[in-house]
């Protein structure tokens, strides 16, 4: 038998859709596991999808994007973060934001490169990094840095190898949002050093109250962003998304990325993706507006319950701390049939934590909080746990 590549033995698929799978077809399970928005796509993106096929845009579009996409994103990006961008030379359009982590990862990484991994982290951080023959470097953050890291913990974790340092701001799976101290604090460090900064904004317009998303995509050559319609339109399946820099070699490198990789975009998508930023602005208020409510409602529960857990500033996930000794999901899941990931799937300073997502249907959130808190109180009523203890 011929020998498979040695890399992908130590990635696995990502437990959540594991779970995701086990849980679907059972309604008895309040399911907060997901990472998909619980509501349908804006109507004007549906309707431009369904035209763009009467329309004949069913062939290959341009590998880096369909010009009139990469025009309109040029222009709403230059006007949001106050730099001008090209629409040829600064973006390139993927299929989804993980699309362009994988072209950005390939574009910047040799074999044997580390990456600093602040985390907990999005899983597929931990596992491109690995495919990629090279080193997922974790960098602990903790509830009480507000799960933002230190620059004494990035420094302490610097070798010759070193290449990338990832931000996820707002963050998968804490919530968390990095303020623009912290941001500055990062930029300079990786400036130091001669690091890139990946930055990840799948969640920037899902920011509470008077919370803002701080970035520097677009000020410095080394900084990259990452960005996706997914969350905020609620086109996970459109598969549509933008790699973003000021630095025209990085884009270039992107882009013979996704042209060798995917080809291009759907095309049909692409249409759709215009409706979004054109047409869809309402939408997104609203969609913030409601996760919100859901977030402040799940926090303050959760908060009454006994779990460590700051307001939320953004994303739509919490990330609880309990003292359980255990992972406490499988649990959850098997006797009081609620859907929740393991802290430690997002790395080592999960442990003691689990996530949930809010973005669902409201009963469903109210169902399956109704649940942590009587399986919680049970285990509180045995002994198992204490709850003023701290793990
Ligand atoms: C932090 C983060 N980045 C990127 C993505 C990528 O989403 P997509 O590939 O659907 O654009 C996700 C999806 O869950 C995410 O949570």
């Amino acid at each position: 038998m011929p020998r498979l590549a040695k890399n992908p033995m130590e990635s696995r698929l990502s437990p959540i859709r594991e779970t995701f799978k086990a849980v679907k077809e059972d309604l008895s399970i309040a399911n907060l596991c997901l990472g998909d928005p619980y509501v349908a796509p804006p109507d004007v993106v549906c309707e431009a999808f369904k035209k763009a096929i009467d329309d004949g845009r069913t062939h290959y579009e341009n590998d880096a994007g369909a010009p009139r996409l990469r025009e309109l994103i040029a222009e709403r990006e230059s006007a949001a973060r106050g730099v001008a961008f090209h629409p040829y030379n600064h973006l390139v359009v993927t299929n989804g934001g993980t699309n362009g982590i994988y072209s950005i990862s390939r574009a910047v990484l040799d074999p044997g490169d580390e990456v600093l991994l602040p985390e907990p982290i999005w899983i597929p951080f931990i596992e491109i990094t690995r495919l990629l023959n090279c080193t997922p470097v974790f960098v602990p953050t903790q509830h009480e840095g507000n799960y933002l890291p230190s620059i004494e913990d990035l420094e302490a974790r610097v070798t010759p190898k070193t290449k990338m340092v990832v931000v996820v701001s707002p963050g998968n799976p804490t919530g968390a949002v990095y303020d623009r101290e912290k941001i500055d604090e990062i930029q300079k460090f990786c400036l130091r050093h001669g690091l890139w900064l990946l930055h990840d904004e799948a969640y920037k317009d899902i920011v509470f109250g008077d919370r803002q998303q701080h970035s520097l995509v677009g000020y410095a050559p080394n900084v990259i962003g990452v960005r996706t319609l997914s969350k905020s339109h609620a086109m996970t399946g459109f598969r549509v998304g933008w790699v973003i820099s000021s630095n025209e070699d990085l884009i270039d490198r992107v882009r013979l990325n996704v042209a060798y990789n995917v080809m291009c975009a759907s095309t049909p998508g692409q249409v759709a993706a215009v409706a979004a930023l054109e047409k869809a602005a309402d939408y997104l208020d609203e969609i913030v507006d409601e996760y919100g409510k859901r977030m402040r409602y799940a926090a303050e529960r959760l908060q009454d319950i006994g779990f460590d857990l700051h307001m939320p500033t953004g994303s739509f996930y919490l990330f609880p701390r309990h003292n359980h000794p255990d992972d406490i999901a499988p649990r959850l899941l098997e006797e009081a049939r609620v859907a929740v990931v393991d802290g430690r799937r997002f790395g080592p300073s999960g442990v003691g934590h689990f996530r949930i997502s809010c973005s669902v249907d409201m009963p469903v959130l109210e169902a399956g909080l109704d649940r942590i808190s009587q399986w919680w109180k049970g285990e509180v009523a045995v002994g198992r746990v204490t709850p003023a203890s701290r793990p």
